[in-house]
């Protein structure tokens, strides 16, 4: 079950140290999130699952991490500068400024949206009478374009020759270094690039939490190909599943995700065919991945505007140099973290009628994997369990916890919230002084989802952890 509110998961996350709003103490930046402890284990852990799936199990792909700051001819070349804009409306009446894209999306659909030119839109915005969701009045300038690469300096000197772009997405990164990679990796085609970082952009209207910020997180792939070789088809269709099974195999339910295919209007500059895989957040269908074939466009691009050759030789036969094309699945890192975080949310009720919170994060996600919790805060109790919790960090690779504070049922709780699979109590029994608790040097460990209790041996418990 989802959480029904975004409110409600903002809360969670904040009260439990996933995420926090950014620069809080000093009245926050809008639309700034920071990750805490547990968002952090989170998120790194979305980011392993998917280096291990998309780099360490595929003899085909080899991961890279490029610059942030790139050459500003790179963002030419790519055609971010000239193309890579959103329409800007203002409102003449309060000043305030949206996508005017945006504002019309609800009330005539995003197909519709996507046919309209850059002057159409406030005329359909005012024959729709849209209002200015700041002020309520229907009185629109016309759209503008607004570039939304953030742009800074680099060195001491604020002139144009200093010019550089925060890269808005990782991708080039990829393409600028195609050629170092063919020279040096003895990649053979069909072959993926992978990369995880963060890009930036200046989004008109953030917001719905990390749904949309300036500064986020991707995880893209651009898979090159020989199109005479391989059927472009195919390789969308095989990436297209592959995408989906991810998500799937990490716990998003397939009745909260669906594909969406870009009309001919909507696809970017650079794409032949783009498919969203989108999530049922709890204000509506959005994008939290794609899918596009780029064709030989980014490498064609640089290959002529940096002047380098940016072929690839057959190896069987050198005489045929060619523009391999290129297939690229991109995923939001921090939409997936959202969608992972709002598929664990659970409320159930428990058989004395209170309602539990848990997190159902697939274990392999989940930031805390087993908690140690003392039944008392009695001495020789606690270091009993500090014996046991040191044992299982040093012995095993699983993050841990040690609790202490508040009653054994509060901190089931608080473990339940922060979804860790398994949590293990060490009480009188452990201490060899309370038989009907259990036998000497055993413990209880109790099962998240089942609630299950099963009292094991501490050795026989590290040998299982150690495996798990
Ligand atoms: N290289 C292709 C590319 O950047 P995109 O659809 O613009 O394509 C890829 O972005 C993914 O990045 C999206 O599917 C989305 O998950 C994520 N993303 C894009 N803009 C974002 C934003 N402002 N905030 C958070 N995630 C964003």
């Amino acid at each position: 079950m989802p959480a029904p509110s975004l409110d409600i998961l903002v809360s969670l996350c904040k009260r439990r140290g996933f995420i926090f709003p950014g620069s809080e103490i000093y009245g926050g930046l809008a639309n700034t999130w920071d990750y805490g402890p547990l968002g952090v284990e989170l998120k790194n852990r979305v980011k392993k699952q998917w280096w291990k799936t998309f780099v360490h199990k595929r003899p085909d792909m080899i991961g890279v991490d490029a610059s942030i700051l790139m050459n500003a001819k790179v963002w030419e070349a790519s055609g971010h500068v000239s193309n890579f804009t959103d329409p800007l409306v203002d409102c003449k009446s309060c000043k305030s400024r949206f996508r005017g894209d945006k504002l019309l999306e609800e009330k005539i659909g995003v197909e519709a949206v996507t046919v309209l030119t850059l002057d159409q839109i406030q005329p359909m915005l005012m024959a729709e009478k849209i209002r200015c969701p700041t002020c309520g009045k229907v009185n629109w300038a016309p759209a503008k374009k607004f570039n939304m690469m953030f742009k800074t300096h680099q060195g001491v000197v604020e002139d144009d020759a200093a010019l550089v772009y925060l890269r808005p997405e990782t991708a080039q990164g990829m393409f600028v270094n195609f050629k170092g990679i063919i020279d040096t990796m003895r990649m053979r085609l069909p072959f993926g690039m992978a990369q995880i970082g963060k890009a930036f952009r200046n989004e008109i209207t953030p917001g719905n939490f990390t749904f949309r910020t300036r500064e986020f997180e991707q995880m893209e792939i651009e898979y090159f190909f020989d199109p005479s070789a391989s059927s472009w088809e195919m390789i969308f269709e095989e990436w297209k599943k592959i995408q989906w099974d991810w998500f799937v195999s990490l716990g998003l339910s397939p009745t909260h995700m669906r594909f969406r295919e870009h009309s001919k209007e909507e696809l970017a500059f650079y794409s032949k065919r783009t498919i969203d895989i989108e999530y049922l957040f709890p204000w509506g269908w959005g994008e939290l991945a794609g899918l596009a074939n780029r064709t030989d466009y980014d490498l064609s691009q640089h290959e002529k505007c940096s002047g380098q050759e940016m072929k690839y030789t057959d190896p069987d036969d050198p005489t045929k140099k060619f523009l391999p094309h290129v297939m690229e699945p991109t995923f939001g890192c921090d939409r997936s973290v959202l969608t992972f975080l709002l598929e664990a949310y659970t409320e159930e009720k428990l058989p004395n009628d209170e309602t539990r919170v848990v997190m159902k994060f697939d274990p392999r996600l989940a930031p805390v994997d087993i908690a140690i919790l003392p039944l008392s805060k009695k001495e020789h109790l606690l270091a009993k369990a500090q014996e046991l919790y040191k044992k299982v960090m040093q012995e095993t690779d699983l993050v841990c916890d040690f609790d202490v504070t508040g009653s054994i049922g509060k901190r089931y709780r608080r473990q339940d919230e922060i979804g860790t699979p398994r949590a293990v109590t060490v009480d009188f029994g452990t201490l060899g002084e309370d038989e009907k608790q259990g036998e000497r040097d055993t413990v209880t460990i109790r099962d998240r989802d089942t609630l299950k209790q099963e009292r094991l041996g501490i050795g026989e418990l590290i040998e299982k952890l150690k495996i798990s």
